[in-house]
């Protein structure tokens, strides 16, 4: 049976178009992505998912004027609705712009993941593709974890690293991450979908 995906958007929406390729073509199996959930309206991402006729959901933060408890109560309704919960399915972070309350996070326990454009623990937070040009790092790269209360911070599932050039800047370095994102969460997810992850302590274990 396949493994049933919600993934969480806020824009651009490459990393999902990513995951829903993967599944398209195959080298993504057994799994299913069944809602996508936007945290603003009329972005890409959403566009991204009606194309491949996925059940879409806008809960714009804005216009609700929700508590974060409340609307991350929105979001697990919405998640458990789609047969997405703490005994089943998975949640992907792919560029959602809110920090989700730690009620969210332990609805989904082993069962949520996200994307960061670095290589943690190094840069977490916004712009961290700046922040490794600031720092002056000559490798970055990109991280799947698993989501804890605190950001960025949990196990790693993968990492890829991206050789940072002498004239890069951000747009450009940030680029050639994304490139590399595109293949790496698909591959975790994969992972995960066929049962071969294994928590121990803070390491993930790939079997
Ligand atoms: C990616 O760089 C991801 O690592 C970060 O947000 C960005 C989302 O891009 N968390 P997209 O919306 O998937 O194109």
């Amino acid at each position: 049976m396949a493994l049933e995906i919600g993934v969480l958007v806020s824009g651009r929406g490459s990393n999902l178009e990513a995951i829903l390729e993967s599944i398209r073509d195959g080298r993504l199996s057994a799994a299913h992505v069944s809602l996508v959930i936007s945290s603003q309206e009329g972005v890409r991402a959403v566009d991204i998912a009606r194309r491949f006729g996925v059940d879409t959901a806008v809960f714009d933060a804005g216009s609700l004027g929700l508590s974060r408890k409340e609307y991350d109560r929105l979001l697990i309704d919405s998640l458990n609705a789609h047969g997405i919960s703490a005994s089943s399915g998975l949640v992907v972070l792919a560029g959602f712009d809110r920090i989700l309350s730690p009620e969210f996070v332990s609805a989904f326990p082993g069962r949520l993941i996200n994307i960061h454009p670095a290589l943690l623990p190094s840069f977490k937070g916004l712009h961290a593709q700046r922040q490794a040009l600031e720092y002056g790092v000559k490798v970055s790269g990109c991280t799947v974890h698993f989501v804890v209360p605190e950001v960025d911070a949990g196990p790693i599932i993968a990492q890829q690293a991206v050789e940072v050039r002498e004239g890069d800047d951000e747009e450009s370095l940030s680029a050639r991450i994304l490139e590399e994102e595109h293949k790496l969460l698909p591959k975790a997810i994969e992972l995960l979908a066929s049962g071969r992850l294994r928590l121990e302590g803070r390491r993930v274990l790939v079997n």
